[in-house]
């Protein structure tokens, strides 16, 4: 590999002062939360308000943090990546998602080509097909206006876009409604083709290499269903050129599975899957909420990348948040870190980030190749609250493990509801904020003991507090502040990955299954020599299904 690699964080002195606070650390927010730290440590980036002030933090640990971005060079790092240096150095690529939410009037020249006109050429096909299909020009084969939109496509083809669809389904077109295919477990096809219309429905491959087994196996078997649904007097690439469109940085392959060239939509090597979301993968997206709100969510995009590239250090909400992982991470021994959204409208956001921060930032090696001689990702998890607090937040409150955790909340509902008097949302709110209280400051022995408690219950009932939170609130689940939070969590896993040292922006761990898969299928449909070659317990395995098959 040429060129220097990553300075190796451990060396830094900022690192050898950080663990050494870590060792003496005793964490005591009952005392510390004073309203000094809490103008301190409160943040504004965008429209988003970052309180911080209730995680496990002091003067001493935060000035340490952040000399340790400063000998790692972070600001470098992230610098070289919007000027479109090549950053992820194992696929010796540039990381330009941000270039997708430059306003037209920027430029970025990138070997010798300007990638903001070629992304806002794109989004102006983009948003034309989305006008037509919405407006009813575009219609089926039959003529019959389209109704539903079928996504095709797995991980960064399909998380954002699906999360982003249930976020924005306040700002969704009446009559048009879209669907998601990612597994390739046939049930997943088998469930959202029921119902369907073929004479109705609008099939979207996304696919940024086209060569995804998931993908295209459900591809094909869309088209197959498609073809055979349709009335019989249907021509087969009629039917295909009318009910087909893809997204993909292959449009070669595009046009190989018949798929008309004029209804296919590229994007570039540049954008990785799990950040494409605001590229023409978004495709679903923009048909249903319309470009203008597309446009307003890549403006809050933008509003975030600006604020990280703009904003001082001890402000910059992405730099803080992911120097607070690091200090969990490395310092203080946590393995998972949860996302707590108190909106409904945010729940497949723990899924989507899973994949943006855990394919980033799973890795154990550095991007000279040199193993890392301490931790990185942890793993990312969330459900929405309410439902979270009756499920597993006994294990935040109470457990052995520190569990970091963001709760998100809006002052605005998506729905106003009532319940008598009572306004439902502030009920739910009540909530958000009593959580990240009792989590900060507990309830010590003496409190429950107060409570009139027998003393052998007092234990059990004993909360121990400094369960680390930060409260990320808006005014609003707007598409800008949609844009926003994805951005602010795109630009947490950089700092991350960038002291860490590793390639945030590879994904060779997902390789060695899919190679297996491909040589394994002849052994499962009942090839005897390959499943001979098998290890005995897949062997094991293999012979279960097909004496189980019937
Ligand atoms: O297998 C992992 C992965 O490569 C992801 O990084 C990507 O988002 C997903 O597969 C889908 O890839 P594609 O868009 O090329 O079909």
């Amino acid at each position: 590999m040429s060129g220097p690699g990553p300075v190796d964080p451990t060396t830094t002195e900022a690192w050898a002062r950080l663990t050494g606070l870590a060792a003496s650390y005793e964490p005591d927010l009952r005392t510390t939360l004073t309203p000094e730290w809490v103008d301190r440590q409160t943040l504004a980036a965008a429209d988003l308000h970052v309180d911080l002030s209730k995680n496990l933090l002091d003067g001493d640990v935060e000035a340490a943090l952040l000399a340790l971005a400063d000998q790692v060079d972070v600001t470098g790092r992230r610098d070289a990546m919007l000027a479109g240096e090549r950053i992820n150095v194992t696929e010796d690529r540039a990381v330009l998602h941000t270039a997708l939410r430059l306003p037209a009037d920027a430029s970025l020249t990138v070997d010798g080509q300007d990638v903001v006109a070629d992304v806002h050429e794109v989004l102006e096909r983009v948003y034309t097909f989305a006008e037509r299909v919405r407006s009813g020009e575009w219609t089926g084969v039959t003529g019959k206006r389209i109704e539903t939109v079928v996504n095709i496509g797995i991980g960064g083809s399909d998380l954002g876009p699906v999360m982003a669809y249930e976020a924005l389904e306040p700002y969704r077109q009446d009559g048009l409604s879209c669907r998601f295919i990612s597994n390739i477990d046939p049930t997943d096809a088998g469930q959202e083709l029921k119902g369907l219309d073929p004479e109705t429905t609008l099939f979207i491959v996304s696919s940024k290499t086209f060569g995804t087994l998931e993908t295209l196996t459900n591809a094909r078997l869309c088209r197959a269903w498609l073809l055979e649904h349709l009335p019989s007097d249907v021509g087969r690439d009629d039917a295909v050129a009318q009910h087909f469109v893809a997204v993909s940085t292959a449009l070669d392959k595009v046009a190989d599975f018949g798929i008309d060239p004029d209804n296919a939509f590229g994007f570039w090597d540049w954008v990785g899957g799990r950040y494409s979301m605001d590229s023409a993968i978004g495709l679903s997206l923009v048909v249903a909420v319309g470009p203008e709100r597309f446009a307003e969510m890549l403006g809050g995009f933008h509003a975030m990348d600006e604020h990280f590239r703009t904003a001082p250090p001890e402000s910059n909400v992405p730099l803080r948040m992911g120097l607070l992982n690091v200090w969990y991470t490395d310092f203080l021994d946590a393995h998972t870190h949860a996302v707590l959204p108190y909106a409904q409208l945010l729940h497949r956001f723990p899924a989507y980030l899973q994949q943006l921060t855990m394919e980033s930032n799973g890795k154990s090696v550095r991007w000279d190749g040199e193993a890392v001689g301490y931790d990185t990702g942890e793993v990312f998890w969330g459900e929405p609250g309410t439902n979270g607090q009756h499920a597993f937040y006994q294990l935040i409150h109470q457990g052995t493990r520190l569990v970091p955790a963001d709760f998100i909340a809006f002052a605005r509902p998506a729905y106003e509801l009532t319940d008598g008097d009572v306004d439902v949302h502030e009920l739910f709110l009540a909530n958000f904020f009593a959580q990240t209280r009792a989590l900060a400051f507990g309830k010590t022995a003496d409190e429950v003991r107060a409570e009139g408690v027998a003393e052998e219950l007092v234990a059990a009932r004993t909360f121990p507090g400094n369960r680390p939170t930060t409260s990320i609130m808006a005014p609003e689940l707007t598409p800008s502040v949609l844009g926003q939070l994805i951005a602010l969590y795109e630009h947490i896993t950089f700092v991350q990955g960038a002291v860490w040292g590793i390639d945030s922006f590879d994904q060779w761990g997902v390789e060695l299954g899919k190679q297996l898969a491909q040589q394994l299928g002849p052994a499962v449909s009942g090839d005897a020599d390959v499943l001979a070659e098998q290890d005995p317990s897949t062997q094991s395995l293999i012979r279960y299904y097909q004496e189980n098959r019937g």
